[in-house]
């Protein structure tokens, strides 16, 4: 999950990161009133969750209230990459002698933490990165050992920060690190990191994103999401604690592993490709135990979404056997009562397919229709979710 600047400022506010005053506003008369509040030079800030906003217009100086009036209504509104900024931060001016940039993120494909730090800041780093590579250090973090004042020296080093400069940089790299490690980022950017001329080091942008894995102990992290911009039915499969993740495509698919889902999604795909270019319309993993409340928890969410035609439900019995999960079908259709109104087609196969295809024949409802193998299982559903 990606957060606004102003809740990543938060944050690094509760780990002691020197930022500056910051108030967000949703209307031009609130931003005049927090300019007002402010006092002096403010920034008036777009909150959108993509990069580059100060080149679209979405950060603006003012010098006085009224002034901040104006530059709100100019940024309200505005659409930035695709995003309509709703909201502003009027944060405190800074009187900027230089800019840097740092970031601390999960590397992947290294299994380690990654420092990215240059005194060549401001700029988008993406371009820093390729037109002047030497200026953009690199260093490998150990998430045993983190950065610690040690390996903050280091990257303040390897970034060419002048002798004089890297001890008031240590602390706040230490604390940036505090914040990664501390709410489970994948990422804690900060451009600009700022001198001012009071000689003092701000962040002045943050960017934070959270690791959705690490939610579990961070009930708090709940607040953060942004449910305006939220797929409802993904909000709706979350509540359910459901595996769930929402495509364009219009065969709704249930199975039981991630594995198997995947490999079914891909399955889908190619058979859409004989019916009308119809592809699979969610990602569902209803997991091992794929009992009559999770079947019908899971048939609801993908009948709620509008683009489905017909439902694919791929299952293997393994410890949850076959009979359960038809038990599960019948029980779920028998819950869902009306709102079950796409055809579904259903694979079964693995422990006690005898007795699970048994169940469903004997149910006989006019919905289903029962399908040896997987391949022609998504054939079938393809075909009944392009001929709708
Ligand atoms: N509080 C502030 N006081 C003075 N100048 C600021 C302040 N905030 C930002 N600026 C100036 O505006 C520039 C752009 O701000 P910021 O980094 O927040 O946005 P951005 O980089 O355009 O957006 P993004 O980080 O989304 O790409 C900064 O590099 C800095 O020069
Ligand atoms: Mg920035």
């Amino acid at each position: 999950m990606d957060l606004y600047e102003y809740q990543a400022r938060d944050l690094f506010e509760r780990y002691e990161v020197p930022v500056l005053a910051g108030i967000v506003a949703d209307t031009a008369e609130e931003v005049r009133a927090a300019a007002e509040k402010l006092g002096g030079v403010v920034v008036v800030k777009a909150q959108v969750k993509t990069g580059g906003r100060g080149k679209a217009g979405g950060v603006k100086v003012a010098k006085n209230p009224d002034e901040a009036f104006e530059a709100a209504q100019q940024i309200l509104g505005l659409d930035i990459k695709g995003h309509t900024v709703e909201r502003v931060m009027v944060a405190a001016g800074a009187d900027i002698r230089e800019e840097f940039y740092f970031s601390v993120l999960l590397d992947r494909a290294n299994r380690s933490y990654l420092s990215l730090c240059s005194v060549e800041g401001g700029m988008e780093i993406e371009q820093l990165a390729v037109e002047k590579p030497e200026a953009l250090a690199r260093i490998e973090v150990d998430p045993i050992t983190g950065i610690d004042a040690a390996k903050a020296e280091e990257i303040a080093r390897a970034a060419n920060f002048p002798e004089e400069l890297v001890a008031k940089v240590v602390p706040v790299f230490q604390k940036l690190y505090a914040v990664y490690a501390g709410e489970d980022a994948t990422l804690v950017e900060v451009n600009p990191l700022v001198l001012t001329g009071e000689g003092e080091i701000i962040a002045l942008d943050g960017k934070v994103s959270l690791d959705e894995n690490a939610e579990f102990r961070h009930s708090e992290h709940a607040e953060l999401a942004d449910k305006s911009t939220e797929d409802p039915l993904e909000a709706q499969a979350k509540e359910q604690d459901l595996n769930y993740v929402k495509l364009d495509g219009e065969v709704g698919v249930i199975g039981n592993g991630a594995g198997l889902v995947m490999s079914t999604l891909d399955v889908v795909a190619y058979a859409g490709e004989r019916h009308g270019g119809v592809k699979p319309a969610n990602f569902l993993d209803i997991g091992g135990g794929a009992s009559a409340d999770v079947m019908a928890a899971g048939l609801d969410v993908i009948l709620g979404d509008p683009q489905v035609k017909s439902v694919f439900v791929n299952v293997f019995g393994g410890i949850t056997a076959c009979d359960a999960v038809a038990n599960g079908i019948v029980g779920a259709l028998d819950k869902l009562g009306d709102t079950a109104n796409k055809p579904l087609v259903v694979r079964l196969d693995g422990n006690n397919v005898d007795e699970g295809r048994a169940i469903l024949e004997r149910a006989a409802h006019p919905l289903v229709t029962l399908m040896p193998t997987m391949d022609e299982g998504a054939d079938k559903a393809a075909e009944l979710a392009n001929a709708r």
